[in-house]
């Protein structure tokens, strides 16, 4: 089982919890992170500005690499997770950004977009500190179900599901894009250490299969079973049917 914090019904404390997992480890000189996005982490990153803006932590010496990104949308679309990262943690704090890293998903060749990311993540990796969340299917970046252990970074096509959850995010199901370039399982279990993120009753069944049912292809999150340092940070919804345990 991995370790995790159960934050009650706390958003804040949840917030917290998982700053403080993420400031510990980039203490750590030339540090390497991974970065997620989607709700689940932006208390986080809220949580992490405010801490910049008191003078309590800089990003002057981390390296920041993002786990996904949809195909066909510019870095300047609203929608992409390029400006998602702007607008809630790079445009706030003091990280260099030459020192961000995410897939480019306007690119003619989305393929070899994600051989050249794999081929980044290799070079300046191993990750450190990766942040994950969970999608209602398991998926963890935007690896879906039946999606291989030993996947490296590669270009999928999104499922019914998650376009669905997604579309609360775009002004209709239509303009949510079908493919997405994700880091494969591979790369996030290289990574030293995981800190997974999961709030609300929609994430609780996912988390019980991830987590307490054998490995399988089927979810995802469930590789994350063989990852010797992993951390769930989750609410009382979310952790319930972990917490029967
Ligand atoms: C986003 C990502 C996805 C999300 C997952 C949960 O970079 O990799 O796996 O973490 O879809 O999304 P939210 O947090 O919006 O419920």
């Amino acid at each position: 089982m991995p370790h995790i914090i159960f934050c009650g019904t706390s958003e804040e404390e949840l917030d917290r919890r998982a700053a403080d997992w993420l400031v510990e480890r980039m203490a750590k000189p030339r540090a390497v992170v991974g970065l997620a996005t989607g709700s689940s982490p932006l208390g986080l990153y809220r949580e992490l500005v405010r801490r910049h803006q008191a003078g309590e932590i800089s990003f002057k010496d981390v390296r920041a690499f993002n786990l996904d990104e949809y195909v066909g949308l510019s870095p300047d679309h609203p929608m992409s997770y390029a400006y998602y990262m702007k607008e809630h943690l790079y445009g706030h704090v003091d990280i260099d950004p030459v020192n961000t890293y995410i897939p480019n998903g306007a690119v003619q060749d989305p393929k070899e977009e994600a051989l050249r990311y794999d081929t980044l993540l290799s070079t300046h990796g191993p990750i450190d500190a990766q942040i994950l969340g969970i999608g209602t299917n398991g998926h963890i970046g935007f690896n879906e179900p039946g999606t291989d252990f030993s996947t490296r970074t590669h270009v999928v096509e999104l499922t019914e599901e998650t376009r669905q959850s997604n579309a609360r995010f775009f002004s209709s199901i239509d303009e949510v894009p079908t493919e997405a370039i994700t880091v494969g399982i591979a790369n996030i279990l290289e990574s030293k250490e995981i800190l997974l993120i999961a709030r609300g009753a929609n994430k609780a069944e996912a988390l019980r299969r991830a987590f307490l049912e054998p490995p399988t292809s089927d979810v995802p999150a469930s590789a994350l079973q063989s990852h010797p340092n992993v951390t769930v940070v989750v609410d009382d919804e979310a952790g319930k049917l972990l917490k029967a345990q």
